[in-house]
């Protein structure tokens, strides 16, 4: 199937990085056929795309490619009246056209006029269709692209806003200034490409966000954190939100008490916000990544925020890593954090 996600514009790689960690995680295969700014085009089956729904953060909505052309009305309309709407709606459905540019694309011409265009073409033709504007079971979506392009198609999820504020570092039941937002923490489990069922280990998991997060979609959550007040509100929070049975332990992350875990996703201290018990962050960043070298499973990754100034590729690779990806996010005059995945040479 020819399909396509609409990403959030927050990070200008990570939203496609996770989309294509998911796929790998699951085992899925695809073949990507386009990047765009705030939006991936690749060819996958309808299973691929529900695991996309069901993981990812920075996905907005996902459909099936109907066809692309220049975003010019004329040709849009042309393309509409060689298009099977019956392949797409049933006699019966209800159905909306919308038209939107994505990531400061131009504007197609007169959109609302195009979408009504659309919406009588698609009501002439197949019978028994009705327009709901608020509720349509079909959502027909046309979106003018950065390069001048359109694509036009049927949306197959959206992603309710919710889901996630509900979860934001303020309304959780326990937190801390180091807690991190919940997507962020999601797209994190995600880029650890853990599989479904599989355990996903936080040797230094703070208030559980990333646990929850793993948790949430149906991953194994195992944490440690030195603190006891810290493992505690983790638990906390992993009941609070049914993620999963909390595997919780007082532990340093420098000597893990765990044996073979399928993936690692941390955010390990920097001293600001969070205390590193005294040790020197390069210290217990090199004890981190050994002690995880151990203990990750044979293809297993391990997904890790840090500052950037940490340079913690190069010391991964001189313990044995290889940097798979890696994204820079600016978080504040002074601090900009690198994600980095890791996995052993
Ligand atoms: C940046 S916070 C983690 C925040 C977490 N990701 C969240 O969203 O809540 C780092 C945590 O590492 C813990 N920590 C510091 N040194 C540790 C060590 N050697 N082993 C395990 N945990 C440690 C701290 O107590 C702190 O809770």
């Amino acid at each position: 199937m020819k399909l396509f996600t609409v990403l959030s514009g927050e990070h200008p790689t990570l939203p496609a990085a996770e989309v294509r960690a998911i796929l790998e995680a699951e085992s899925m295969p695809y073949r990507e056929v386009e990047e765009f700014p705030c939006l991936l085009k690749f060819e996958a089956s309808r299973k691929a795309l529900e695991a996309v729904k069901l993981r990812a953060a920075y996905s907005r909505l996902c459909g099936m490619e109907i066809f692309s052309c220049k975003a010019e009305a004329g040709e849009i309309l042309e393309r509409c009246r060689e298009t099977s709407f019956e392949d797409f709606i049933s006699p019966g459905e209800s159905f909306a056209v919308r038209v939107r540019r994505i990531c400061g694309a131009e504007k197609v011409e007169k959109p609302l006029e195009l979408e009504r265009e659309i919406g009588a073409m698609i009501w002439r033709r197949v019978k028994g269709v009705k327009v709901d504007l608020k509720r349509p079971e079909k959502l027909f979506i046309g979106l003018t692209l950065k390069n001048g392009d359109f694509l036009f198609g049927v949306s197959l999820w959206q992603i309710p806003f919710k889901d996630f504020s509900a979860r934001k570092p303020a309304r959780k039941p326990f937190s801390h200034p180091s807690t991190l937002q919940p997507k962020f923490a999601r797209c994190m489990v995600n880029l650890s490409r853990v599989k479904r069922g599989g355990v996903l280990y936080d040797p230094f998991c703070g208030a559980g966000t990333i646990l929850v997060e793993a948790g949430l979609i149906g991953v194994k959550p195992l944490g440690g954190d030195l603190q006891t007040g810290m493992v505690m509100g983790a638990r906390e929070n992993l009941l609070h939100y049914r993620a999963g049975s909390p595997l919780l332990m007082v532990a340093d992350a420098l000597h893990p008490p765990v044996r073979l875990v399928d993936a690692i996703a941390t955010d390990p201290p920097y001293g600001r916000s969070a205390s590193t018990a005294g040790r020197r962050f390069e210290e217990l960043l090199e004890g981190f990544l050994n002690a995880s070298a151990e203990i990750l499973s044979d293809g297993g990754f391990l997904c890790m925020a840090s500052p950037l100034e940490a340079g913690v590729p190069a010391m991964a690779e001189s313990l044995g890593f290889k940097t798979v990806e890696k994204h820079a996010i600016h978080i504040h005059r002074s601090l900009t954090r690198l994600v980095v995945v890791l996995r052993l040479k």
